[in-house]
């Protein structure tokens, strides 16, 4: 009998200009398109092994063995790497977390980043870098941005096929950090997926939609000239006017708890007063802030005082996913 077996690793991401809402919910093509930074000290480990002896997938997720609809979703993506391979085979599929699931720290990209490589390996499939992320784009629409290295561009694309994403710049290109302020390690009750599904319901997402070309562009330019105030302004914009769509979406998704809040505050109040740093949220509570290398020390400590923050996790700019 003979064993098919990779294991994969590959980072978080956290997005400078937002996803959210889909063309095509099921190709997972976005509305818009999206940068984002790989996140170094963040990421899943995912091993599997394709086995002739079993009779459908199995998934261990942080230890714990798991059904439901995160099996369903890993089975559906199996699927397209088995047809890609023409290979019929099933798979255990063992995935770790070093950061708290679900809790908008961008899980499903590390992990189905890392599970696009290690199964296309595991099946004998060397696909290229833009044939990855165009894959993991179906597992976990933002996994595409966390195949390629550093600062990363998804473009939307005209259709399936140029759907994907490539790196912008190295993670050496700049010294940024993000310093997570964690206010909640709980999943979030509504999932990224039913949330894009809801965001065409919002009367604000046409609004976002028309400006996000004018976004990208600005997003881009800040970090191929390293300008920070330049990107302060335009991240900050852009997670603002994603979750008024959230909020207005017909069910509402108000992803932030108090203390997201009082950390946005802060934040302004200390750039106001010099210090750089910015925010941004994705799809949960914890608060994203982001600084140079040389102020991560003071803003982490600030972060750590305020009320509500149960702790600061801090990253720098992350390779792309790799085989181990
Ligand atoms: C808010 O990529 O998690 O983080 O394809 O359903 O897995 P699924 O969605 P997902 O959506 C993430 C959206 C976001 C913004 C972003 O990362 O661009």
């Amino acid at each position: 009998m003979s064993y098919l077996t990779a294991t994969g690793v590959a980072c978080a991401n956290i997005a400078f200009i937002k996803y959210w809402g889909n063309r095509d919910d099921r190709l997972r093509l976005p509305s818009t398109g999206s940068i984002s930074m790989n996140l170094d000290s963040l990421y899943a480990r995912t091993s599997l092994t394709f086995d002739p002896g079993l009779k459908s997938d199995t998934l261990d997720l942080n230890g714990h063995p798991t059904g439901g609809r995160a099996l369903t979703r890993v089975q559906a993506f199996l699927d397209l790497v088995r047809d890609l391979a023409g290979k019929p085979l099933h798979a255990r599929v063992v995935s770790e977390n070093n950061f708290p699931t679900g809790a908008g720290i961008a899980s499903s990209a590390a992990a189905f980043s890392a599970l696009s490589l290690a199964a296309t390996h595991a099946l004998g499939l060397e696909l290229s870098e833009r044939e990855l992320s165009h894959l993991a784009r179906r597992g976990s629409g933002s996994a595409c941005r966390s195949i390629p290295a550093g600062f990363v561009e998804w473009q939307a694309g005209e259709s399936d096929a140029d759907s994907y994403a490539f790196s912008l710049a190295r993670p050496d290109h700049w010294d940024l950090v993000d310093c997570i302020a964690i206010v909640s390690s709980q999943p979030k009750p509504v999932g990224s997926s039913e949330g894009h599904a809801l965001a065409g319901t919002s009367p604000l997402q046409r609004a976002r939609l028309a400006g996000a070309p004018k976004r990208l562009q600005a997003c881009r330019a800040a970090i191929l000239e390293r300008d920070f105030n330049a990107l302060a302004e335009v991240a900050e914009l852009d997670s603002h006017l994603m979750h008024a769509v959230m909020m207005t979406s017909l069910r509402p998704l108000l992803y932030w708890a108090p203390a997201s809040i009082t950390v946005m505050q802060a934040v302004s109040a200390w750039r106001k007063d010099g210090l750089p740093a910015f925010y941004t949220l994705d799809a949960g509570p914890n608060v994203h802030v982001l600084c140079p290398a040389s102020a991560a020390g003071q803003v982490e400590a600030l972060l750590g005082a305020l009320p509500g923050v149960l702790k600061v996790l801090k990253a720098h700019p992350g390779d792309g996913a790799r085989l181990v």
